[in-house]
Formats: C-alpha cells, sequence, structure tokens
C-alpha cells in the first residue's frame, strides 16, 4: 500500500486503527510523528523504555507496557533518533508476546542503511504474524523526501481496512515515476550507501577517540551527549550546519555531510 510519504501511512494507520479509550505504544524516545498522530486520532499514548546505556529499544519494557486497550504498537528500526538497531529474532521472539488483534508497525525508514547484517528487514515476518505491517519510505537512502512515496507491506487481513480509509489519489504521476528510476538505479543507491558507510565509521571513530558519548548507529545520523546541547546547535548554526538540539535533552542529533562538511565539523567540535 502507497503513501504520501510515510507520514501519511502513521496518519492512515491512526485514522484506521485508533479511537478515543484505545492506546497507542511506543518506546520513547523515537520518531514523534506516532504519539502525534495517534493523539490527533484521539487515542491516549503510553512510551516504554530503550535502555540508556545502549539506546536500543527496550523490548521486554514494551512488552510489560501492553494492556487490554493497546492496539497499536510502534516499533522504529533502525529507530529514530538513537540510530539502533534491533535484529530481526528479537522482534520475532516480541511477537510472540503480542496479543493477535494489536498492530506492530515496523518503521523501516532507515532499514537501507543497516551494514553487516544479512536479512535486516522484517518483511519475512508479515507472512508469519498477520498483526505485523512493516514501512518503508523513499525519503531517506533514495533521496526523494520532497517527492512524498512511502509504502507498507500490510497483512491481508488489514489491507481492505486500510484501502477504505486512504485518499484516492494520495501519490501524483511524477512522484510514481521519481520513485521508479530511483528504484531502478541500485547502482545508485550502492555509491550513496558506500559513502554514507565510510561516514559513518569516521564519525564512530571521532567520538570514540574523544571520548563523546554516543549510541552505535546502523542510520545516516549519530545521536551523542554533549553538555550544552542547545548552545552547541547554535554555535554550529553560525558557521552553516544545522543540528537537532531539542530532541532528546542533552543530546544532539546529527546527519552525516559530504567528506568536506563532516572534517570541518569534527574541527568545529573540538
Ligand atoms: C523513522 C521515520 N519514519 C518516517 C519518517 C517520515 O518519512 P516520509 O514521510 O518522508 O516518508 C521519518 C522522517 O524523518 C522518519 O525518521
Amino acid at each position: 500500500l502507497f503513501s504520501s510519504g510515510l507520514d501519511e501511512m502513521i496518519a492512515l494507520i491512526c485514522r484506521t486503527f485508533l479511537e478515543v479509550g484505545d492506546e497507542s505504544l511506543q518506546p520513547w524516545p523515537t520518531y514523534p510523528e506516532y504519539q502525534l498522530q495517534a493523539a490527533i486520532a484521539g487515542a491516549t499514548t503510553v512510551n516504554a523504555a530503550v535502555t540508556p546505556a545502549t539506546g536500543l529499544i527496550d523490548l521486554d519494557d514494551l512488552a510489560a507496557h501492553i494492556t487490554a486497550k493497546t492496539k497499536v504498537i510502534w516499533l522504529c528500526n533502525p529507530n529514530n533518533p538513537t540510530g539502533t538497531y534491533l535484529p530481526i529474532s528479537q522482534i520475532a521472539q516480541f511477537m510472540k508476546r503480542v496479543p493477535a488483534d494489536v498492530l506492530v508497525v515496523v518503521d523501516e525508514a532507515y532499514i537501507d542503511f543497516v551494514a553487516d547484517v544479512p536479512n535486516p528487514s522484517a518483511l519475512s515476518l508479515v507472512t508469519q504474524f498477520n498483526n505485523l505491517l512493516v514501512m518503508r519510505t523513499f525519503s531517506k537512502l533514495y533521496g526523494l523526501a520532497n517527492f512524498r512515496v512511502g509504502f507498507s507491506i500490510v497483512p491481508q487481513r488489514v489491507i481492505a481496512k486500510m484501502q477504505n480509509v486512504r485518499l484516492p489519489y494520495n501519490i501524483s504521476g511524477i512522484s510514481q515515476t521519481a520513485a521508479l528510476a530511483a528504484w531502478q538505479d541500485q547502482a545508485f543507491t550502492q555509491t550513496v550507501k558506500q559513502q554514507l558507510l565510510t561516514a559513518r565509521q569516521q564519525w564512530s571513530a571521532f567520538f570514540e577517540a574523544n571520548h563523546i558519548q554516543h549510541y552505535a548507529s546502523q542510520t545516516n545520523f549519530m545521536l551523542y551527549q554533549v553538555a550544552d546541547p542547545q548552545a552547541l546547535g547554535a554555535f554550529l548554526k553560525q558557521h552553516g550546519y544545522l543540528v537537532r538540539d531539542s530532541m532528546v535533552p542533552g543530546w544532539i542529533r546529527q546527519s552525516f555531510g559530504t567528506p568536506a562538511q563532516d572534517a570541518e565539523m569534527r574541527q568545529l567540535l573540538l
């Protein structure tokens, strides 16, 4: 099922499956749109934990927060903003603890950036669990954020319900053409991914060498701890670099740039 970016998909899921009295459950911190759209649909949003030492979503805590009112669980993998990735075997184990009438949404917006994992996607679980949905977007590795193309692999059981709610003309022909062209140019995306992996290794080495607390990222950004994020954010902005300085208190989320930009930023951070 296609949508005008994943933000429309998130709104569509909330509109289809949530109403007043329901609970929408997610780890925190995660992508804030789940909370926002669930609240707009009238549901109560419930937060479970991310392990502070590793930034990994705590699946035991997530399972512990399921109640009779839980209707949707959001699992961003890799997670934004921590950048951390959970192996699919752990998600499969988690699914066994989720009641069959609760929909689990695995948001794989950043899955294309995962390295050194043979089959990183939860796609294969959609045929095993008919309450699991996987979301993907053309906004990240494919660089088409402004064309607004997202899609979900949806279990047969719920697809008709979502199709009923989806706006009939949600993606333009131009966006479809752009997405198809990008999808077919895998040589280009592999080049981009290689550049990204080099940047990630360099940032990782930089944070290690300078003893800056950070999480192991499997994405195109990193979350790192600083004494005063707002002051550092303002300083970087003066030099032309925009970072997220108020997403997680005490931490900065920063995307990777070109090699020259990254080198300049590292100088600024020292
Ligand atoms: C985890 C995650 N999911 C979904 C989205 C929405 O992506 P889009 O609506 O551009 O497809 C984003 C965008 O930043 C994101 O970080």
